[in-house]
């Protein structure tokens, strides 16, 4: 597991293996939009403000991922222990 912090409402919640970062949010109170729910469609890009981000989407372009400045949240999910996102 690891900590996700909502930078806009300094809500943190816990990210376990049965939750996306996407529905971790949403249940402390982000309205994050999404479509495809798969890394694919590119309709939930958030920013990352701290913390490194583990990739699992199909989209980005290896120097993207590796800038570490955005995430797709309904299927990435963090390399640290704590995540601060623009939600
Ligand atoms: Fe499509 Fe996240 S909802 S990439």
């Amino acid at each position: 597991p690891f900590v996700v912090e909502l930078a806009r409402t300094g809500v943190t919640v816990t990210v376990g293996p049965e939750l996306s970062v996407l529905e971790a949010a949403r249940r402390v109170g982000a309205t994050a939009l999404s479509s495809c729910e798969q890394g694919t469609c590119g309709t939930c890009e958030t920013a990352v403000l701290a913390g490194v981000p583990d990739h699992r989407d199909s989209i980005l372009a290896d120097h993207e991922r590796a800038a570490g400045d955005c995430l797709f949240p309904c299927v990435s999910r963090s390399c640290t222990d704590r995540l601060v996102l623009d939600l």
